[in-house]
């Protein structure tokens, strides 16, 4: 086991708890993969491999379906929705409990930045479980008057889809887990969680927290394991009644595609090439701030970042050179040393992908105002970029990078039909920022936007109240807020002629 940064004491608990190899949680046993096969997971502050994890696929699978079901048949759908609210609440409670121990857990295993992983990833998911916890007594269905003959009652009822895979990706492992398990809980359904290969350990921990406050076996099933086998087994298997995806536009429609043979439900939560929309009335210091953070937290590897920025041409060179400056103070560095501005991309794959963009776009013709090149060290890092002088054929404009690289565009005229259709100009739809003190423009451009959430002046922050999904590519369904609940449910009608 490697791992050369300042090994703290509390580091050091970590490595040490994940150093023997890491189990499958199936029916409330903690189990070897059926192959026997483990995968190693690596730090990408060094690239050092911190833990073995076994790498479950379709056997395992299955087990941790039937081991679903019979949950779903048997304790958890005769518990009330309070006590599986007051469960759901305890894991809320525990994850915060244990803040900063997964706060770490997070940043040794994706790379993040440690006070980021403490402050959002690890703070919502323990949030969003309480949020969640709430929607247990508060789903409900309606009584509906129809105007057939005779006299009926009519009422429909929220009843939980059932047995539900959720495959996640790598960028808020723990809280791209809980964005869909505390949902998914509320409704009344059992789950497979399926972390990302590159960042298991945080799903594997909660597993241990979530045996330790006495959820009935089989309720959460954790099979880690690569996408093409663990992954397409869930997506594919007969007796999960719903899919509920986060990651990239290609593998939604594989998923997709899998669901087909028993027409699983399925939400899927994907890419982005977010606009940032600066008009020349905005509060520049402000909106130059945030568009910088919104494209260089979390090293670019978010799906709401805002990639493509449009600047009006009167403050164009103003908003460029101060987002520049912002890239060029930040300190790059491993997430757990305390003055680290920006931490190193999850994996060497990510590191090619990002560079790849970045020689094509300088291939195609972008010009590089800062960055624009990996950095010389050891571990997966990138320099912040921000780029001028692209096309709209550009790879580097069209495509999701999912790294710190901004595309930086001026706009010439106030007509806001065709600042609309520039920012549209994407396969993608899932959010849109804008800055203007006119709330006419603000209001109008909202409509406009072909996105699942437009932002007026703030930051990117998503909040448990608030739906959050894709128009377009950007994918199907909506997470978080009532909408984001039920999404584990079917409605069922009920009619009785009295
Ligand atoms: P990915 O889409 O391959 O991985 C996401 C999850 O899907 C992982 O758990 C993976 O194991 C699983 N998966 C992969 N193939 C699967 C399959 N055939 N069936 C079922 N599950 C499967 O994403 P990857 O390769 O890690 O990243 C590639 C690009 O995807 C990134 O550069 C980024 O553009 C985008 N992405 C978007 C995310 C978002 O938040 N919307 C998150 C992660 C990646
Ligand atoms: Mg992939």
């Amino acid at each position: 086991m490697t791992v050369s940064i300042d090994v703290s004491a509390e580091e050091k608990k970590i490595t040490t708890h994940f150093a023997r190899p890491q189990r499958l949680l199936i029916g409330g046993k903690w189990l070897d993969a059926a192959s026997g096969e483990t995968f190693p997971v690596h730090n990408p502050a060094d690239g050092g491999v911190i833990a073995q994890v076994a790498a479950g696929a379709k056997a395992d699978v299955d087990l941790a379906v039937r081991a679903a079901r019979a949950a779903f048949d048997g304790p958890w759908s005769k518990m009330t929705p309070t006590q599986r609210g007051k469960l759901i609440w305890k894991l809320g409670d525990a994850i915060e409990a244990h803040l900063d121990e997964l706060a770490l857990i997070e940043t040794i295993d994706n790379g993040k930045l440690l006070r980021m992983a403490k402050m959002i990833d690890v703070a919502n998911s323990a949030e969003k479980m309480r949020y969640c916890a709430g929607w247990a007594t508060k789903l409900s269905g309606d009584t509906i008057d129809v105007s057939l003959m005779g006299t009926w009652h009519s009422y429909t009822l929220r009843e939980p889809v059932g047995v539900v895979g959720l495959v996640v990706p790598w960028n808020f492992p723990l809280m791209m887990a809980v964005t869909k398990l505390a949902p998914a809980l509320a409704a009344g359904c059992t789950v497979i969680l399926k972390p990302a290969e590159q960042t298991p350990l945080s799903a594997i921990r909660l597993g241990e927290l979530i045996q330790e406050l006495g959820f009935p076996d089989g309720v959460v099933n954790i099979v880690t394991g690569f996408g093409e086998t663990a992954g397409a087994a869930i997506a594919e298997h007969p007796d999960v009644d719903k899919i509920s995806f986060t990651g990239s536009t290609e593998v939604g429609k594989i998923i997709l595609g899998a669901a087909r043979g028993n027409l699983k439900r399925v939400t899927l939560e994907l890419g982005g090439k977010s606009p940032v929309i600066v008009f020349p009335d905005a509060d520049l210091p402000t909106a130059i701030m945030e568009a910088a953070n919104n494209i260089f937290f979390n090293t670019g590897q978010s799906c709401a970042a805002g990639s493509r920025l449009f600047a009006h041409r009167d403050v164009f060179d103003e908003v460029v050179d101060g987002v520049a400056r912002f890239a060029e103070k930040m300190k790059i560095g491993a997430g757990i040393e305390p003055d680290t501005d920006l931490g190193p991309l999850v994996s060497q794959e990510q590191l090619d992908r990002v560079t790849g963009y970045l020689q094509a776009g300088q291939r195609d013709g972008a010009q590089v105002v800062t960055g624009g090149a990996r950095v010389d060290r050891a571990g997966y890092f990138v320099q912040p970029t921000v780029l001028t002088g692209t096309t709209a054929d550009m790879s580097v404009r069209r495509e999701e990078i999912f790294g710190p690289v901004l595309c930086a565009m001026s706009f010439k005229d106030d007509d806001l039909d065709q600042i609309a259709a520039e920012a549209n100009e994407t396969s993608y739809g899932l959010a849109a920022y804008l800055w203007t003190q006119n709330v006419s423009v603000a209001h109008k451009m909202a409509r406009k936007l072909k996105a699942g959430s437009v932002r007026i002046n703030g930051g990117g922050a998503l909040d448990h109240a608030i739906p959050y999904g894709g128009y377009k590519q950007s994918g199907w369904g909506r997470e978080n807020g009532r909408e984001g609940v039920e999404e584990y449910t079917e409605v069922k009608t009920v009619m009785i002629k009295l």
